[in-house]
């Protein structure tokens, strides 16, 4: 289970300061799929980041499995997020030069898996994501619903209990990004990963379980 109480996050920028969460609490069950939507601004990515332990609140408290995420060490802040988030993000970030199977692979560099099960790990967390054809081609010679794909399995790869994605439909045509909808509920009812999407588009938020509005900071 995921809780933020009381979150208040603000910007520094120049002499304003920005509030882009203002007191907000929310709590969401373990295997949840969870839809966020809401205007430009308004604090969407800003929730997604506190929630996998990528940013700091001004105050407030994030429990997940009733661990205060951020009393935590820098260390273990950091295994929080290698082990227990996959994070998705719009512009998919995978590094040019590596194969698709390389980038899944990346996050086992900063696990306890053994370099020599890395390859095998990758290839078969491709296969689950439906890519198994396209291990060795780089990110320039994949589509983009291919491309997210292999950011699906490179944010599966450590089994994490949570996928974070910020508007990963974005940069998709819709049937395209229909189908990475239909591979996150698969992930949801199948691998019981609990995951929260941030969206504009009202299709994608169909699919999830729940859909919360975010405005000015605020849950509404
Ligand atoms: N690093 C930062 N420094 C200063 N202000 C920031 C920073 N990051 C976000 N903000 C501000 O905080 C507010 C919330 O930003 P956030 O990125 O969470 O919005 P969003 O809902 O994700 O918007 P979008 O739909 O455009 O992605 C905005 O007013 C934004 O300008
Ligand atoms: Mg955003």
């Amino acid at each position: 289970m995921i809780e933020l109480k009381n979150i208040t996050k603000s910007y520094l920028l120049g002499k304003n300061k920005i509030l882009a969460l203002d007191n907000l609490s929310l709590t969401i069950k373990e295997g949840d799929f969870l839809a966020i939507v809401g205007p430009s601004g308004s604090g969407k990515s800003t929730l997604l980041h506190l929630i996998g332990g990528l940013d700091r609140p001004i105050s407030g408290t994030v429990f997940v499995e009733g661990v205060d995420i951020y009393s935590q060490k820098d260390k273990d802040l950091a295994f929080f997020r290698n082990q227990k988030v996959g994070f998705v993000f719009q512009t998919f970030n995978l590094l040019p030069t590596l194969t698709a199977w390389e980038n899944v692979a990346l996050p086992l560099t900063f696990s306890n898996v053994p370099p020599k099960q890395h390859k095998l790990k990758a290839l078969q967390v491709l296969e689950k994501v439906g890519l198994g054809q396209r291990a060795s081609h780089k990110p320039s010679e994949l589509s983009g619903g291919e491309s997210q794909r292999v950011a699906i399995g490179r944010a599966l790869i450590n089994n994490p209990q949570m996928i974070l994605a910020d508007e990963p439909t974005g940069n998709l045509d819709s049937k395209t990004g229909g189908e990475i909808m239909d591979l996150f509920q698969e992930l949801n009812v199948k691998e019981k990963i609990t995951i929260i999407l941030v969206t504009h588009n009202q299709e994608d938020a169909k699919k999830a379980r729940k859909t919360y509005r975010i405005l000015d900071g605020k849950i509404i």
